[in-house]
C-alpha cells in the first residue's frame, strides 16, 4: 500500500469518526437503516429489520482504529441494546446483527458469557432450516431462499464449531451447498431469489426483489455471495465454496468498470444511476478476506489490489462525504431498495460498516 493510501484510509477512519459521534450524539439508541437527503432520523419504510448490527459494528471498527475507551463504551452499549434478537426468528440477518457486534466484543475480551450470545443467535437462526429443499428460509417466506443468507451462515458454521454440533454444521454446509446449486450461474454471477415448492422440496425459480430482472445480477446480491461463500471455505475448508467464492468475485471484477463500483445491477440497460457504492464496501472486504484464502498468489494479489482499488475510489471525494456540508452519513451513492424507492442515491448503514471495515483490514494488511 502507499503512502498515500495508508493516509487517505487514516483519514476516512476520522472522518467516520466524526461522522458516528454526531449520530450517535443527535439521536441516542436510534438504529438507522438509510439516508433521505443524507439525513439518518426519517419516517422511510425499512422492509425488513436487519441492520441494528451494523452501528454497533461501526462503533467497535473505531475502538480498534482509536484505542479510545468512549467508543468502546458506546460499541458495548448499542450491542447490550440488540442483545434480545439472539432469539428473533422472524429475520434470516442473525449473522449480520451478531458478527459485527458481540462477535467483535468476544474477540476483544474472551469472555464466555459474550460468546453465549453469538452462539445462541446462530443456534436460533439454524431454526430456518427447511427439511425439504435443504436451505434456510428468508424472512419473505418458506418457500424462498435468498443470496443474502450468505452473510450469515457464517454464524451457524461458528455455532456448531463452539458446541461441537454435527447438526447445525450439517445445516450450514447445506444451505451453502443449495445456494451454490441453484443461486449461482455458471457464469459466476448470481440470483438475489430461489423459490422452491414446500411440498416437494424442488426448486422452482431464479427471481429477485432488488435486482432488474430474474435473470439478471443484483450487484450487492453478488457482493454477499463473494464474501459468503469466502467465509464457508474457511469454516469448511471444502474447495468447492472457495471456487464458487473465486467465480463470483470475478464476475463483479470482470463487468465493473476501472473505478471498481457497480451500478445496482450490472444487467440493466442505462441505469438510472451509475454507482452502488455499498455493494463495492462489501466486495473490498470479501476480496481482502479471498486474497488470504486463496492458496494461488496470483490471485490473492488480484484480489488484494482489487479491494484497493475500490478504498481508493470510495476514500475519494465523489464518495466519501467528507465535503458534503450536513450529510449525516459517510459513503454517499448507495443503494437500498431501488424498486420500492427506498434508500436510492443515500448512505446505508451497512455501506458504511463494511467500509469501515475494508479500510481496517486493508491497513491491518499494509
Ligand atoms: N440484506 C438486505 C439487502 O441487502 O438489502
Amino acid at each position: 500500500m502507499t503512502q498515500a493510501a495508508l493516509q487517505n484510509y487514516q483519514a476516512a477512519l476520522d472522518f467516520a469518526g466524526q461522522q458516528l459521534q454526531v449520530l450517535t450524539d443527535r439521536h441516542p439508541d436510534f438504529f438507522p437503516m438509510y439516508t433521505v437527503n443524507g439525513q439518518w432520523k426519517h419516517e422511510g419504510e425499512s422492509w425488513t429489520n436487519w441492520c441494528e448490527g451494523f452501528l454497533g459494528g461501526q462503533l467497535w471498527l473505531l475502538y480498534q482504529h482509536t484505542g479510545q475507551a468512549a467508543w468502546r463504551e458506546k460499541a458495548e452499549h448499542y450491542s447490550r441494546l440488540i442483545e434480545h434478537r439472539k432469539t428473533d426468528r422472524s429475520v434470516h440477518d442473525l449473522g449480520f446483527l451478531f458478527w459485527s457486534t458481540w462477535k467483535r466484543w468476544y474477540d476483544l475480551t474472551q469472555d464466555a458469557a459474550i460468546n453465549e450470545v453469538v452462539v445462541e443467535a446462530g443456534t436460533t437462526l439454524a431454526k430456518r432450516f427447511k427439511e425439504k429443499g435443504q436451505y434456510l428460509r428468508s424472512f419473505v417466506a418458506d418457500e424462498s431462499l435468498f443470496i443474502d443468507i450468505m452473510m450469515n451462515v457464517g454464524i451457524i458454521f461458528y455455532a456448531a464449531q463452539q458446541k461441537q454440533d454435527s447438526d447445525l454444521y450439517r445445516i450450514a454446509r447445506q444451505h451453502c451447498l443449495t445456494t451454490r446449486r441453484y443461486l449461482v450461474r455458471g457464469d459466476g454471477s448470481t440470483s438475489h431469489e430461489g423459490i422452491f415448492d414446500t411440498d416437494t422440496g424442488v426448486f422452482l425459480r431464479q427471481t429477485t426483489h432488488q435486482g432488474w430482472r430474474v435473470d439478471s445480477s443484483w450487484a450487492r446480491g453478488q457482493a454477499w455471495a463473494l464474501y459468503g461463500f469466502s467465509t464457508a471455505y474457511h469454516f469448511t475448508r471444502d474447495v468447492r465454496f472457495l471456487n464458487t467464492a473465486e467465480a463470483c468475485a470475478n464476475f463483479y471484477i470482470e463487468n465493473t468498470p476501472e473505478h471498481g463500483i457497480p451500478p445496482n445491477d450490472w444487467m440493466e440497460t442505462n441505469p438510472a444511476l451509475p454507482y452502488e457504492s455499498s455493494a463495492a464496501a462489501i466486495a473490498a472486504s470479501g476480496l481482502l478476506d479471498l486474497a488470504r484464502l486463496t492458496g494461488d498468489p496470483a490471485r490473492a494479489r488480484l484480489y488484494h489490489d482489487y479491494a484497493l482499488r475500490i478504498l481508493d475510489t470510495l476514500t475519494g471525494p465523489e464518495f466519501l462525504a467528507v465535503d458534503t456540508p450536513g450529510w449525516e452519513g459517510i459513503l454517499k451513492h448507495g443503494m437500498y431498495h431501488q424498486r420500492k424507492g427506498l434508500g436510492v442515491d443515500e448512505s446505508v448503514m451497512w455501506g458504511d460498516y463494511f467500509f469501515l471495515e475494508a479500510l481496517s483490514k486493508a491497513l491491518a494488511d499494509g
